[in-house]
């Protein structure tokens, strides 16, 4: 099975949440369940993305499947305030999805990439949804990461987090195989697109909210990643330092892309 890249402590569940309120107006101005009741979403994490497909759909029931228990009991936690709301949490590996009952529409975020076989993820996702359901897949594209000015510490750091997370049997890059995994699973009607950011001092506040919010992401991993010998301790420094040299550059840039796609099953 894959290495979870960036673990399951506290601060990482904590990371998982705010991430999802921070790109919410990113990831859900192409989503529209208005027409659906039955949400089947896996890889729920710890409920940071159901909580926003709670307040965005209130007709929607969510069964949320996710593989770590400690996750589960977290993502409890988070929705106690949608206690009346049809919620279901099964803790279940998604590349051996068997659920007793069909959906008609599935959601994945930020999942696909720490699975070795996603392929097998969306066949058994096709395989529980009802005819005419539909799926949205929000997955990273890591190599679309670019900055200015250059410096060497992120630039080192952010090679040894992708390499990370292939040695571990993860894809950084899966957003750009979306298509191709939906239509190899049986799905219709794929749109592909990009979205995310471009930052610069034009918009000071959300650069350095980003730039904040990119050091926690990467230092979710950075105690693995030294410990497997791939980077040593004062990297984490250089790239933390790194960051915060971006966001105060007068010519500073930050760009990254992500992938979402959906599909109908026909
Ligand atoms: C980066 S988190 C994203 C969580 C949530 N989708 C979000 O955006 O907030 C990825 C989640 O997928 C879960 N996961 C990884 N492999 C899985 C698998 N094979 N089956 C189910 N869940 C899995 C992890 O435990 C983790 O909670």
């Amino acid at each position: 099975m894959t290495k979870y890249l960036h673990g399951y402590q506290e601060e990482e569940q904590r990371r998982l949440y705010e991430q999802a309120g921070l790109l919410e107006g990113l990831i859900y101005p192409w989503i529209d369940l208005n027409r659906n009741k039955n949400l089947l979403e896996l890889g729920s994490g710890v409920g940071g993305q159901t909580e926003i497909l709670l307040k965005l759909y209130p007709n929607l029931s969510i069964t949320c499947v996710e593989i770590e228990a400690s996750q589960l009991s977290q993502a409890k936690k988070n929705l106690q305030a949608f206690q009346k709301r049809n919620i279901e949490f099964i803790q279940q590996d998604a590349t051996q999805l068997q659920l007793d009952k069909k959906f008609d529409s599935a959601f994945i975020c930020w999942v696909l990439e720490h699975i070795s076989d996603p392929q097998k993820v969306l066949e058994g996702v096709f395989s529980h949804l009802e005819p005419h359901g539909v799926i949205y897949l929000t997955e990273v594209f890591n190599s679309s990461f670019h900055f200015y000015p250059k410096l060497p510490g992120l630039t080192d750091y952010y090679q040894a987090y992708n390499t990370f997370q292939v040695q571990n049997g993860g894809n950084p890059n899966i957003g750009l195989q979306l298509g191709n995994l939906l239509h190899q699973a049986g799905f219709e009607n794929i749109l592909v697109q990009p979205g995310g950011f471009l930052l610069d001092q034009s918009q000071p506040e959300r650069f350095k909210l980003m730039t904040e919010y990119w050091k926690k992401l990467m230092l979710s991993s950075a105690s693995e990643m030294v410990a497997s010998g791939l980077i040593e301790n004062h990297l984490v420094n250089e790239m933390n330092s790194d960051l915060d040299k971006i966001s105060t550059d007068p010519d500073g840039i930050f760009f990254y892309q992500f992938i979402q796609a959906n599909a109908v099953k026909p």
